[in-house]
């Protein structure tokens, strides 16, 4: 079994050491091989991905990733940009389907900024299409304006595009997901506005006829983002694109108790996947050692799970996490009157511990 380390910048480093720490504490027999990526490749080799990086991540079983990007990176040339190697990542790996589960912890359901009756027992599944839409359409820019509002102008343009083949393999990502859960898939689009949502609204339902057994329904993205926050648990398994998906899943973050809780995996049609937790870098708290490394913990548990066919193992994990939440453990993002706060390390630490 063989895993791609990728920590890549600012937090990123400090929560991957913790999911690493948890890793080799399961005695399994894991070849680990770690790289630069992101702000941290372009220092030493002047791109984010580096062809020995990408080569390593190809080669691999799966990838642990961390986070890129950094505000100091914000004027390099887009190609060079740290953001750029997540991105490159995704699509050289054919990773469409991103599974960003959202679980509201018992322990957590007070760290919510929602009321604790809308988010106790909270489990639902954000399924986010991740190589194509607005992200990847071509072309994109900035040109003079021929026409528009203001012809003569100085502007920029991004292609939002979904071809039926992409939209069908999401949607029976869904499908599949679903049947191994409450059989229910709410695909999100902005049909009623967008030509690329009513296809994938149309393709969507065309798929949903192979699946007799799974309730399906539409919602406009606006009104998602709402019920999101007014009746989370109506949700089971939600199916975007790759934008909304963006945007729903850091909203439904907070329904968990902090964005340092949601992990993920990004998985192609072959089973290798890449797994990361859905937060980014977080530069304002980098180097301090206080960021939450449980998302990042939790994705590699879906790493064992997904790519490595280590079932218990990822279940162990997911126990310990909660052990350790259990025993009132904290750090400051989901910290709360009564708890003890910890740092990045001593979390860590106490789910090696809680892994018994
Ligand atoms: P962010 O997710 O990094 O941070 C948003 C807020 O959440 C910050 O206040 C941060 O302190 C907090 N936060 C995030 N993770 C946390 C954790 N584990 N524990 C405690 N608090 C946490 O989003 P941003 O600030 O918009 O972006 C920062 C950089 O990260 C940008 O360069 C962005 O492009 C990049 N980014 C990368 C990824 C990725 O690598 N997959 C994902 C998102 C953002
Ligand atoms: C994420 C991030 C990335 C995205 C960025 C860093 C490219 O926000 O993984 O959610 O937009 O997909
Ligand atoms: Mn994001």
């Amino acid at each position: 079994m063989k895993i791609a380390v990728l920590p890549g910048d600012g937090i990123g480093t400090e929560i991957v050491a913790e999911a690493v720490k948890v890793l080799k504490a399961l005695g399994l027999s894991f070849e680990m091989e770690s790289a630069l990526v992101g702000g941290a490749a372009y220092e030493a080799h002047g791109h984010p991905l580096p062809e020995f990086t990408l080569k390593l991540a190809q080669a691999a079983d799966a990838v642990l990733f961390g986070a890129v990007g950094d505000w100091k990176y914000d004027k390099l040339d887009r190609p060079l940009r740290p953001e750029q190697a997540i991105l490159g990542l995704r699509k050289h790996l054919g990773l469409f389907a991103n599974f960003r589960p959202a679980i509201c912890y018992e322990q957590l359901v007070g760290a919510s900024s929602l009321k604790p009756e809308l988010v106790a027992g909270l489990d639902i599944l954000i399924i986010r299409e991740l190589t194509g839409d607005i992200y990847f359409g071509q072309p994109r820019g900035r040109r003079t304006a021929v026409d528009g509002h203001f012809p003569g102008a100085e502007e920029a343009f991004d292609t939002m595009r979904y071809s039926r083949p992409e939209i069908e393999r999401i949607a029976r990502v869904a499908f599949e997901a679903a049947r191994k859960r409450s059989k229910k898939v709410t695909s999100v689009d902005k049909a009623n506005v967008l030509e690329t949502f009513q296809f994938w609204k149309d393709v969507v339902t065309e798929v949903g006829k192979e699946y007799p057994d799974v309730a399906l329904d539409h919602m406009y993205v606006d009104n998602a983002a709402m019920q999101l926050v007014k009746a989370p648990k109506k949700f089971d398994v939600v199916v975007t694109g790759n934008m909304f998906g963006d945007i729903l899943s850091d909203e439904a973050s907070m329904l968990t108790g902090s964005i340092g809780m949601l992990p993920s995996a990004s998985l192609n049609d072959k089973k290798q996947g890449l797994y990361e937790p859905s937060h980014g870098s977080a530069p304002d708290i980098a180097g301090k050692g206080v960021a939450n490394p449980l998302a990042t913990i939790l994705s590699a548990a879906m790493m064992l799970r997904f790519s490595l066919n280590q079932e218990e193992a990822a279940a162990r994990i997911e126990t310990a996490v909660q052990k350790v939440l259990a025993q009132g453990l904290r750090t400051p993002d989901i910290y709360s009157e009564g708890t003890t706060q910890v740092g990045t390390a001593q979390m860590g630490d106490a789910v090696v511990k809680a892994l018994g």
